[in-house]
């Protein structure tokens, strides 16, 4: 246990937070030379000033000194008697293609990260924090889903498994090889997930099993599963051994989240790709995940004036609280944002906090939305929320939600972005060049077509730029370019500095942050 805190009647933490990235990006040219359009010359190379945060003794208290069963009741106070925010046709029909929001034509020639791999929906090593991991070696980790590039690209997804890169430049990226010893992961493949460092070297692979192992028909089934392993790193590389068996942690209900059994055909239901999140207010630590509203679409309606139909979407954002030492036992919580009669699919949700700010992310693609809203379905594209504490109200970013989308003549080139702590955004490089080809079309076309046409590399990285609930593309970096960038959360091997002049009391200096911080979010957010 750290020993900060114990000295002193107060503590006020004061660090950097996403400066971090400052050197790494002023020496990485912008791709090909290209002038980005918006972004502020002043500011050069998608460096972020630094920002600072402070945090009350209390609060480092309940972060660094956190024990997930002692404190089980007081992280589970927050979410009782709660409504899942929620995502509204009227909100999503304000979303809209703006410079701020659209990213560049992706063409050949780009580097590819793998000779024989297509990789998408990738993640890097975080620590429990949730900050970009830095190995012994200097190597960055990061993990995507793969598959043989002999396999169509429209067909990965039946045999998809987690494969792991690492670097020392976030820019260079190593093929490590599968993760997990051949035949010992759960379903029959394995889709997204996050990976998370403890502090005692120990590494937690949260990932989606999908349809069961040796099925002998492709089911899709999805279910939440766990791995742990330790890991080696030197100056040669990296490598995951000595593995646990792997097991299925979480389970959709059918009250909170639905079942395979209840859902009903057409865009299939979702459990999957958990994000592991701890709470830099509380301490308290979640998965996030894909879901869907417990239940059958019978037992919605969408209302007046929407098509009756449009009651198959129902997608939400999930999220469960660790109950245990071990990350095997979780409590489902009730969503954290719903958009039924909306869209079916919230991919990969995750959460970044800035200037105690939550900004909630999700994938998703133009065909999950709902029909008849107006002017159409939002694109694909990576959508955003903010709120002012993580069971806060979510409101849409820029209006409608969408935060980066691709160029309307290329609308399917890149999909799953990513958002690292520090706003930067990693993507993969999905249908590209299509020239105005409809997607639904491309599976029907010759092998060669659907090869040439698909990147199954990482995307050029985006930063962006935040205020309140408003966000701008400011810069697009180099291809899969990972920065190390730290969460704004208390450090718990810092010294707690004893602030002359300041609050005389603890407690009086907890209570002037809180006010401070409620003041600030409401000037954010107007
Ligand atoms: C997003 C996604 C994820 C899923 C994976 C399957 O690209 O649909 O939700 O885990 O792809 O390949």
């Amino acid at each position: 246990m750290s020993g900060f805190h114990k000295d002193g009647k107060f503590c006020k933490q004061v660090f950097p937070i996403a400066g971090s990235t400052e050197n790494q990006l002023s020496k990485s040219p912008i791709l090909g030379g290209q002038p980005n359009r918006n972004f502020p010359s002043s500011i050069g190379g998608g460096a972020q000033v630094t920002q600072f945060r402070t945090f009350s003794r209390k609060e480092v208290r309940q972060f660094c000194d956190y024990d997930p069963s002692r404190d089980f009741d007081r992280c589970l106070r927050e979410h009782q008697n709660v409504e899942p925010s929620v995502w509204t046709r009227e909100q999503a029909e304000q979303i809209r293609i703006t410079p701020d929001n659209v990213t560049n034509v992706i063409n050949e020639p780009f580097p590819r990260i793998s000779a024989d791999l297509w990789i998408w929906d990738m993640w890097p090593l975080t620590t429990r924090d949730g900050s970009i991991a830095v190995l012994p070696g200097g190597w960055r980790v990061l993990f995507a889903l793969s598959a043989p590039r002999s396999v169509l690209p429209g067909q990965r997804h039946d045999v998809a498994r987690i494969a792991y890169w690492y670097s020392r430049d976030g820019l260079d990226w190593i093929q490590g090889g599968e993760v997990f010893p051949p035949g010992t992961a759960l379903g029959s493949r394995q889709w997204a997930g996050s990976t998370m460092l403890d502090n005692d070297g120990t590494v937690y692979f949260f990932y989606t099993a999908t349809g069961r192992r040796g099925e002998t028909e492709t089911t899709f089934e999805q279910r939440i599963a766990l791995a742990s392993s330790d890991v080696f790193s030197d100056l040669n590389g990296v490598l995951f051994d000595n593995f646990s068996a792997h097991q299925i942690i979480l389970e959709p209900d059918g009250v909170l989240y639905q079942t395979q059994e209840q859902s009903s055909g057409g865009i299939i239901y979702a459990f999957r790709d958990p994000f592991f999140f701890k709470d830099p207010a509380t301490g308290c630590e979640y998965l996030l995940f894909e879901g869907n509203v417990g239940g059958t679409a019978d037992e919605i309606d969408c209302g007046p004036g929407v098509p009756p139909e449009a009651n198959q979407f129902s997608g939400n954002i999930g999220i469960a609280l660790l109950q245990n030492d071990n990350f095997t036992e979780w409590e489902l919580l009730p969503a954290l944002l719903e958009a039924t009669c909306l869209n079916q699919q919230t991919e990969r949700p995750h959460i970044v906090v800035r200037d105690g700010l939550y900004y909630l992310f999700t994938d998703s693609h133009e065909f999950t939305f709902a029909p008849g809203l107006e002017p159409g379905p939002g694109p694909d594209g990576l959508y955003g929320f903010v709120a002012d504490a993580l069971r806060g109200d979510y409101i849409p970013l820029n209006d409608g939600g969408l935060v980066i989308t691709n160029p309307p003549q290329e609308p399917f080139q890149a999909y799953s972005w990513l958002v690292l702590p520090d706003f930067t955004v990693l993507s993969f490089i999905d249908n590209f060049n299509l020239q105005g080809i409809p997607i639904q079309q491309v599976g029907t076309l010759p092998a060669e077509f659907q090869f040439a046409h698909f990147g199954g590399t990482l995307a050029p990285t985006i930063q962006l730029a935040v205020d309140g609930a408003t966000t701008q593309i400011v810069n697009e970096l180099q291809f899969g370019l990972m920065t190390v960038s730290q969460t704004e959360s208390p450090k718990c091997d810092l010294e707690c500095p004893v602030i002359e002049g300041g609050a005389s009391d603890g407690k009086a200096f907890d209570k002037l942050d809180k006010i401070f911080k409620v003041y600030k979010n409401l000037f954010d957010l107007k």
